[in-house]
């Protein structure tokens, strides 16, 4: 009943298609060959929320590159697109991580969505999504 499908066949490497799903914005982003050779470069340490916050793993996956994209290859990210410190939107292609960045109380995520600077808690949440064909996802 909650589930919405989402056509991504649109979606240019590099860009991001913004949908509404249960009144929330999230971001569908097509990752280029660098965002997800940059976000998978990350050490884990450097890492301010090292939980993946990905809804189709289990509570404590951590927050790798991997564990965070939808597909094997990474480049398909789908995540909200509700800062996680008080909930503005974030822009993408932004802020010192090249990813997102809230203008609001500025924070910085990079590529993966994770939160890398600034007053946010944790990484972007990633919904309940998955492929249901190559260019269908469906979320929830
Ligand atoms: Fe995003 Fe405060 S709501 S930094």
């Amino acid at each position: 009943l909650s589930s919405i499908e989402v056509d991504v066949s649109g979606v240019e490497v590099g860009t991001q298609l913004t949908v509404k799903w249960l009144g929330k914005p999230v971001f569908v982003r097509r990752r280029t060959p660098k965002e997800i050779e940059e976000a998978r470069a990350v050490a884990m340490g450097d890492l301010v929320d090292p939980i993946a916050r990905n809804a189709n793993l289990p509570d404590d996956a951590p927050a790798t590159d991997q564990d965070r994209a939808l597909d094997e290859n990474g480049e398909w990210l789908v995540m909200m697109g509700v800062c996680t410190h008080l909930g503005c939107v974030p822009l993408g292609n932004a802020g010192d991580f090249d990813g997102w960045f809230c203008p609001c109380h500025g924070s910085h995520y990079d590529t993966a969505g994770r939160i890398r600077k600034g007053p946010a808690p944790q990484n972007l949440p990633v919904p309940t999504a998955s492929f249901m064909s190559d260019t269908v996802i469906k979320l929830g």
